[in-house]
């Protein structure tokens, strides 16, 4: 088998890779270990920031998202008992995100590219990427009982964090960057209406709680936990009574409670390998860096990455030149250093850290009140959130 470009994962990386390449005239093989229910069921954030909205409706990729998406407008921060609204069009000169989850973007995408595109073998696992310093990588893989050899003029691993692109790199070249947070979060699905219009970020002492949407009839929300915590050590009650707890406030706001379809605990991590790429061995997404959930920027930033990696062949089409191809990293690093710290900024500001200390407490709130404060320090969290440009 021989392809252009040779992409390992079907996850909104790779999917969206897929896409923008079969737009642009350019082949690819999407090779994804697990079936096809699996990767449309997965539970992900459901953040769409105004760009990668931007770029899905470009792809062609966009119109059940424009029918089902909920766009919104700001977020609610709440804490000691108080309630902030960020305007986002306000302090960002029109930008907003959409909530739509990462489950229907793949679902999409996946619909599209076996209709449109080239091949997407599913149960197709990678087991190793060879020759990246050569013009002909390849990538090892086992199909239908098979072994077999694909051979590419590029290869993309848009193969998650625990994937395989990223062991072909040397140690030798390879840096990382990482922090593990000693805290989950406890994530729920609840059939009944959204207490909010917007999503709620609360700080409270006894934890950070998040109150998200995925319809105007599915809720969304997390809790967070110890990191070793077990889902379903928590019972219904417990966890409705705990979210009341963090989302109190002085005025006669309520939560409403419903039945709970889903729990998972999702850990917390924040991770960088650099550089990310090799030869003609590209990552994408979270193959190549992970941040918290926090700021919801995972999917965003996969976004971000195929869509610099589509320029910049289309670049090296047009004129020859490789040097997008080359600045592929650099670039990509730029944006994603942001976002990993708009991410952990977030992160620490609104979550309960076992070691910290009442004046550490007395900080976080100081950074809340500021925000709600002073409009200059409200405009960074509005645009961080709605995004950092692609260009
Ligand atoms: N061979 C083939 N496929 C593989 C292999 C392999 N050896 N290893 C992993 N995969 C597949 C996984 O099954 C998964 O479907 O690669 C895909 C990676 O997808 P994601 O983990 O969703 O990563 P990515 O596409 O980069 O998307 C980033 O995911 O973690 C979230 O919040 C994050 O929204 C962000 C998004
Ligand atoms: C979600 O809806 O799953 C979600 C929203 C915002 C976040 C994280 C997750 O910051």
């Amino acid at each position: 088998m021989r392809t252009t470009v040779g992409i390992i994962g079907a996850g909104p990386a790779g999917l969206l890779l897929a896409r923008l390449l079969h737009n642009a005239g350019i082949d690819s093989v999407v090779l994804e270990s697990r079936d096809r229910a699996y990767v449309e069921h997965r539970q992900r954030a459901g953040i769409l920031e105004q760009g990668t909205v931007d770029v899905l409706r470009a792809a062609g990729a966009g119109k059940r998202m424009d029918r089902e998406g909920l766009p919104h407008d700001g977020i609610e921060l709440r804490f000691d008992r108080r309630r902030h609204r960020v305007d986002f069009p306000a302090l960002t000169g029109g930008r907003s995100v959409m909530v739509y989850a990462q489950t229907e973007v793949c679902k999409d995408l996946i619909a599209l590219q076996l209709k449109e595109g080239g091949p997407l073998l599913f149960e197709a696992e990678a087991l190793a990427v060879e020759g990246a310093e050569t013009d002909r990588p390849t990538i090892r893989f086992r199909h239908e009982g098979r072994e077999d050899v694909l051979e590419c003029d590029y290869v993309v691993g848009c193969d998650g964090f625990w994937g395989v692109a990223r062991k072909a790199i040397p140690a030798s070249v390879s840096q990382t960057f990482e922090r593990t947070y000693p805290f989950g979060w406890l994530g729920i699905l609840a059939d009944v209406p959204p207490s909010h219009d917007e999503l709620i970020y609360a700080r409270h002492d006894r934890g950070f709680a998040l109150l998200s949407m995925r319809s105007p009839s599915v809720s969304r929300l997390y809790l967070q936990v110890p990191v070793d915590t077990d889902a379903e050590s928590w019972s219904d009650e417990r966890i409705w009574d705990e979210l009341e707890r963090r989302f109190e406030t002085d005025d006669d706001w309520t939560l409403q409670r419903g039945p709970i379809t889903q729990k998972s605990v999702t850990p917390m991590r924040s991770y960088v390998h650099e550089p990310m790429r090799h030869g003609r061995l590209f990552l994408a997404g979270d193959a190549a860096h992970i941040v918290p959930p926090t700021g919801a920027k995972g999917l965003n930033l996969a976004v971000g990455d195929v869509v610099t990696f589509v320029r910049a062949l289309v670049h090296r089409r047009e004129t020859g030149s490789a040097e997008l191809l080359d600045a592929y990293s650099a670039n990509c690093l730029r944006r994603v250093w942001q976002a990993e710290r708009f991410s952990y900024d977030m992160t620490a500001m609104l979550h309960r850290d076992p070691d910290a200390t009442p004046f550490d407490r007395r900080v976080q709130l100081a950074r809340l009140d500021r925000i709600s404060s002073c409009r200059a320090a409200e405009t960074d969290l509005a645009l961080g959130y709605t995004g950092f440009p692609l260009d």
